[in-house]
C-alpha cells in the first residue's frame, strides 16, 4: 500500500506531550494494577437527567432531522444572552455576538485561523492548556509565551512583555479559573487586560471552561464584566465542566463583533452547526434552575478538601486551588515532573501529568485532577506516604 506523507502543515502540530503518558498508564492497568488515574481531566460525574431528558425529547422531533442552520438555532443564541445577562449582568445581542461551537477545543483552535497570518504573534500562557498551540501551528503563527508565576499568584505579569511583542502580538490566550494551576483572575485584573490589549490592538480570547467552578464561596469573574472587554476579546464557555456534557460537544464563543463574525464564517466552510436537539438540550441546561451546577461544585471543593488535607498530613506542602477542578502541587527538591510522575507510577500506581507538558514554566510541578471520589484521593495520598519523599 503507498504510505501517502502527512502535509508540512500536519508535520508542524506540536507533539502531543500527553499521548506517551496514556500509553505507560494503559501498560500498567494491563498488567493487571490498581492504578489511580488522577492524570486526565474528564468530568467523571454523568450529565443532570434534565437535561438528558430534553436532549430525549428533542432527538425525536423531526424538525432536528434535517440540517441545522448554519450558524445555529436562534433559540439557543437567546438562551446564551440570558445566562450571560442573569448569571454576569452582562447584556449581549444574540445574532451577533455569540457563535455556537462543537466544543470549546474547536473555537480555541479556530481563532488563530480567523484573526492570524503567518508570522503573527498570539500571546500565550505557560504554564497552559496545550490545545491553543495547535490551533496556532494550524495557522502557521507564531506562539510568545508569558510566564505564570506562583509569585504574581499564576497571572501574566504584562509589564514583562516587551513593547515590539506587544505590538506585533494579534491574540493573546487567557484562562481563568485556570488549567492546571487552579488560580482564579479578579475584575481589576481583567481590567488590566483590556487597557494593555486596546493599547496594542490585541484580540483576548479568555477560555473560560471552568467558568462554574470557584471554590470558598467565590464565583469567577467573566471576562466580559471588565469594563470595555467586549471591545478587544471573546469569551470561550463550554458545557462540558458545567453541566458534564464532554462527551456532547457543544460550547459557545460570546463578545466582540467581529470575532463572532469570522468564527461564523469560517464555521460556514468547515461544517453545518451541531445536531440540533443537542442544540436544545443545551439550551435546557442555560435556562434551568442551576442547582446541579451548585451541587457540582460544592462536590469538587469536598475532594479538593479532603485532597489537600490528606497531602499536607504526609508532610507535602501544597497549596489549595481556588478554582477549575484540578491541584498544581509542587515536586519535591531534586525532582524533574516528568521522572517525578513516572516514579508515582511505577512505585505507587498514581497517575499525576507532569507539569512540563503544559508548558516549560510548568516544570517543577505535577496536576492531579480532582475527578474521582474521595477515598480514592485519600488512597492516593496514603500510597505516595508510603514512598517517604516527604
Ligand atoms: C482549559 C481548557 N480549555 C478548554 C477545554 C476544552 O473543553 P471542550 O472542548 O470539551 O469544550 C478544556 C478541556 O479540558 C480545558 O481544560
Amino acid at each position: 500500500m503507498k504510505q501517502f506523507p502527512p502535509s508540512e502543515l500536519l508535520q508542524s502540530l506540536p507533539k502531543q506531550f500527553f499521548a506517551s503518558l496514556v500509553d505507560k498508564v494503559a501498560k500498567k492497568m494491563a498488567e493487571g494494577h490498581d492504578i489511580i488515574n488522577l492524570g486526565q481531566g474528564n468530568p467523571d460525574q454523568p450529565t443532570p437527567p434534565h437535561i438528558v431528558e430534553a436532549m430525549q425529547k428533542a432527538v425525536a422531533n423531526p424538525k432536528y432531522h434535517k440540517y441545522s442552520p448554519f450558524q445555529g438555532y436562534s433559540f439557543l443564541k437567546r438562551a446564551v444572552a440570558a445566562f450571560y445577562e442573569r448569571e454576569y449582568g452582562v447584556a449581549i445581542d444574540p445574532e451577533k455576538e455569540v457563535a455556537i461551537l462543537f466544543g470549546g477545543k474547536a473555537g480555541l483552535v479556530e481563532i488563530p485561523q480567523c484573526l492570524a497570518n503567518p508570522g503573527d504573534i498570539v500571546l500565550v500562557p505557560d504554564p497552559g492548556y496545550p490545545d491553543y498551540w495547535s490551533g496556532i501551528a494550524l495557522a502557521r503563527a507564531k506562539m510568545v509565551m508569558m510566564p505564570l508565576r506562583a509569585e504574581n499568584q499564576f497571572l501574566p505579569d504584562y509589564a514583562e512583555i516587551p513593547e515590539h511583542i506587544a505590538e506585533k502580538a494579534k491574540i493573546m490566550f487567557l484562562n481563568y479559573p485556570n488549567n492546571p494551576t487552579g488560580a482564579i483572575a479578579s475584575k481589576e485584573f481583567f481590567e488590566e487586560t483590556v487597557s494593555f490589549a486596546a493599547k496594542h490592538g490585541i484580540c483576548v480570547v479568555h477560555d473560560f471552561a471552568y467558568g462554574a467552578i470557584g471554590f470558598d464561596g467565590k464565583k469567577p469573574v467573566s471576562f466580559l464584566q471588565a469594563e470595555g472587554a467586549k471591545e478587544i476579546g471573546v469569551e470561550i464557555y463550554t458545557f462540558s465542566k458545567t453541566y458534564n456534557m464532554a462527551g456532547w460537544r457543544v460550547a459557545f464563543a460570546v463578545g466582540n463583533e467581529s470575532v463572532i463574525a469570522a468564527i461564523n464564517l469560517l464555521q460556514d466552510h468547515l461544517y453545518v452547526s451541531l445536531f440540533g436537539a443537542i442544540q436544545e438540550a443545551a439550551a435546557t441546561a442555560l435556562l434551568s434552575s442551576q442547582r446541579c451546577v451548585e451541587e457540582l461544585v460544592a462536590l469538587y471543593e469536598s475532594r479538593r478538601n479532603t485532597l489537600i488535607d490528606a497531602l499536607r498530613q504526609i508532610g507535602w506542602d501544597v497549596a489549595a486551588p481556588k478554582g477549575s477542578f484540578f491541584a498544581w502541587l509542587p515536586v519535591p527538591n531534586g525532582w524533574t515532573s516528568e521522572r517525578f510522575s513516572d516514579y508515582l507510577l511505577e512505585k505507587a500506581h498514581v497517575v499525576v501529568a507532569p507539569g512540563i507538558g503544559f508548558g516549560k514554566h510548568g516544570e517543577g510541578y505535577v496536576r492531579v485532577g480532582l475527578l474521582t471520589s474521595e477515598s480514592r484521593l485519600q488512597e492516593a495520598a496514603e500510597r505516595i506516604a508510603k514512598l517517604g519523599l516527604f
